[in-house]
């Protein structure tokens, strides 16, 4: 690979600097070669191999049946289409339950092209966190609303509405932070949590449901159009709609969107 491609890429130092600059990045959610291309096309910085696909592509109800196997194979379709975005891949439920499993499992998703990964969880995560980033696996900490523990949480449901459980989702964060996690990205959130995490933290913050002011902002490739039934949450923009530049110019309208700070707008946050 020539040195000019490798600095055309997307990595933690990238994204570093747009956290320090105040400038925002936008993500997205891809599954596969020709979303992947789409999603480079239109500029977005960081692709997520999610879990989400368990619902938008396999159709279950949760991301809870979604395996390791499944992962592997989309980021490995994803990487074929992409040329300078950075691939964020998820551990799936239960494969990273204990250290040997995680070190084994994050090592699949890297060997297929992710260039980190991603787990759901708090404090409990720091030990995990800190043997994968010892081991050159770049962390991303998912926090708020973590879908994987949703039989748990009782339901898709807004987090740390209450000040106790907001300012443990601050000190849980830092502990990761700590530990060596390299991204937080925070899911369905009030406004005014996604600003405090975004403030408190040094390492770039992702939002989804947590307000304008997080460093990031990220979205289900599915629900930027429109394309997943049912109703959507309040955090999703159809930028599919009434978009005469069809799916290419959705993406490239959710990028400025996100990069001018028009999105999210106040329709879209929880408070
Ligand atoms: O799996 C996924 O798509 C996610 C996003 C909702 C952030 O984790």
């Amino acid at each position: 690979m020539s040195t000019q491609t490798a600095a055309a890429r997307v990595t933690l130092r990238t994204l570093g600097k747009l956290k320090q600059q105040g400038e925002k990045f936008a993500c997205l959610t891809a599954y596969d070669y020709c979303s992947a291309w789409a999603a480079n096309e239109a500029g977005i910085d960081v692709i997520l191999v999610g879990d989400s696909l368990g619902m938008v592509i396999q159709g279950h109800d949760s991301s809870l049946p979604v395996t390791i196997e499944d992962t592997a194979y989309h980021v490995r379709c994803v990487r074929r289409g992409n040329r300078r975005a950075m691939i964020m891949a998820d551990l799936p439920f239960m494969s990273y339950y204990s250290e040997s499993a995680s070190l084994e499992n994050a090592a699949v998703l890297m060997r297929e092209g992710a260039q980190i990964v991603k787990l759901e969880g708090g404090a409990w995560l720091a030990e995990t966190t800190r043997l994968l980033a010892e081991r050159g696996i770049p962390v991303c900490a998912h926090m708020g609303l973590t879908p994987q523990s949703v039989n748990h949480l009782g339901g898709y449901l807004v987090q740390g509405r209450d000040p106790k459980q907001s300012q443990a989702i601050i000190d849980e964060a830092r502990i990761l932070q700590e530990a060596g996690a390299s991204i937080l990205l925070i899911e369905c959130v009030p406004v005014k949590l996604g600003q405090a995490l975004t403030e408190a933290m040094d390492i770039p913050v992702i939002g989804i449901g947590a307000g304008p002011k997080t460093d990031g902002q990220i979205l289900v490739w599915h629900d930027l159009l429109g394309l997943y039934p049912g109703k959507a949450a309040k955090f999703v923009k159809n930028y599919l709609k009434g978009n005469r530049d069809g799916i290419q110019g959705a993406i490239e309208k959710y990028v400025r969107d996100v990069k001018s700070g028009r999105f999210p707008a106040k329709q879209h946050c929880y408070f």
